[in-house]
């Protein structure tokens, strides 16, 4: 077999076979096949798509390229999430331990910041002392006690997807539907959980930016677990402005203990208890109306910030923070962004605000950077909200006095004022799963 004559067959639109995507896959790992031959394959993908069939052997082949993470030691349903990457996405931090305090299992692997998005493994270690990388068995052991633990991806979880992934970086072949749906869900089936609750985000801040396409991804990636044997139920949510107030690592992680105290944002809250009982409805704890009910009931009780308290704790980190967030260290320029005119925020770029946020040091610019863990976003005006001439639309955080000034400036061009209040974009569009597509209905 050649690669040469797989990329002619994938540029004319055939169809590749099983043999021939595990010949590619496998000699791509190996470093039998180049970066070019792979980048080509990667494009004529990107421009050809690939049949339900392919899409299939392709993410089976990506998850058996590593570890297959068995989970069997764990009694019960174990449930993962995933969100296909957003702004201000701390939702794992709250949906995670309310579902976990109503009887799921979750052994989690979390990712790290991707572009302009944050990841839940550099929020957990702004806890001070908090392990993000254990030993598998300490991680079962976990989940066993506790129900909960979420680490790191280790180095061999799906290794085909971290080298693609890094290739289609600076090849511009990430935003293709099959090929994200591969790259999510082989590490979803090789993290060995039997059911997957999957946010698939769209919007300004979201890899998708309409509707259409992100019901279309929720739509591979349901078959394709489905496929696997796997339960997956897809939420399409809206990404179109930050989620809740914060952005930035220890800025989100307060903010996910005081939504799990009950005082969190009402956006950030809605959604969180909508991911967590759809996480219940998975692991057959009731319909999803009875797990809103019990979702609720965990936040108000005090079980669900209990939860996440005891993980941190098991984790070796200090969970005072938790509840005494002025426990963080704080950035050392505090510097305030206001609006220029009166009216409506009408529209904000939330990938923008996810870079500015990155731009103050809260995410990284190359693969060594070091995170400022105190540096972020405090939003105190979105989408809707009525501001004055004068009036703080945010607050920066940050430890690098030089680069206010310019993130401000960034920041207001990302907020769009208006006459009038915008439409209410719903936070929750639909429903995907293995019988399809439904619109949202508030149960
Ligand atoms: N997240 C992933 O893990 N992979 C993609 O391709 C996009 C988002």
């Amino acid at each position: 077999m050649r690669m040469y004559d797989l990329i002619v067959k994938k540029r004319d639109n055939k169809t590749l076979t099983r043999e021939e995507i595990s010949y590619m896959i496998q000699g791509y790992v190996k470093d039998e096949i180049p970066d070019y031959q792979m980048a080509a394959m990667l494009m004529a993908v990107y421009f050809q798509g690939m049949t339900d069939e392919e899409l299939a052997d392709l993410t089976d082949i990506m998850a058996h390229s590593g570890d297959m993470v068995d989970l069997s030691e764990i009694p019960g349903i174990k449930v993962d999430k995933h969100s296909t990457g957003g702004v201000g996405d701390k939702t794992t931090l709250i949906a995670a331990p309310i579902a976990a305090a109503c009887g799921v299992r979750i052994a989690k692997m979390s990712g790290r910041g991707l572009g302009h998005t944050g990841g839940t493994v550099d929020k957990l270690e702004a806890i001070p002392g908090y392990q993000t990388s254990i030993e598998r068995t300490r991680f079962i052991e976990i989940v066993k006690r506790h129900g909960l633990s979420v680490i790191g991806q280790s180095g061999n979880l799906a290794p085909a997807d971290k080298k693609i992934y890094a290739l289609r970086d600076v090849t511009a072949t990430v935003e293709s539907i099959p090929l994200i749906a591969a790259s999510i869900m082989s590490k979803k089936l090789a993290a060995g959980s039997d059911c997957i609750l999957l946010d698939v985000k769209v919007g300004s801040g979201a890899f998708m930016k309409s509707a259409e396409d992100a019901i279309a991804l929720a739509q591979k990636m349901s078959a394709i677990g489905e496929k696997a044997g796997r339960r997956v139920t897809a939420l399409i949510t809206d990404m179109d402005l930050p989620l809740g107030n914060c952005i930035g690592n220890s800025l989100e992680v307060a903010e996910a203990a005081d939504t799990l105290q009950g005082r969190g944002p009402d956006d950030l809250t809605e959604i969180c208890i909508e991911l967590a009982a759809y996480m219940m409805e998975l692991a057959g704890i009731g319909t999803v109306s009875e797990c809103k009910a019990k979702a609720k009931q965990a936040v108000k009780d005090g079980t669900a910030m209990k939860k996440l308290a005891e993980m941190v704790t098991a984790q070796g980190g200090d969970a005072s923070v938790l509840y005494r967030p002025e426990l963080f260290e704080k950035a050392a320029i505090l510097y305030e962004v206001k609006a220029e005119k009166d009216g409506y925020i009408v529209h904000m770029d939330a990938q923008e605000c996810g870079a500015v946020s990155c731009m103050l040091g809260a995410g990284r610019e190359t693969k060594e950077s070091r995170i400022d863990f105190s540096a972020g976003i405090v939003m105190r005006k979105k989408t809707g909200d009525r501001v004055t001439k004068g009036e703080t639309v945010a607050v920066l955080h940050t430890s690098q006095k030089e680069l206010a000034r310019a993130a401000a400036v960034r920041l207001l061009a990302a907020v769009e004022i208006g006459e009038k209040p915008p439409e209410r974009i719903p936070l929750i569009l639909a429903v995907v799963d293995r019988d399809g597509v439904r619109a949202y209905q508030d149960k």
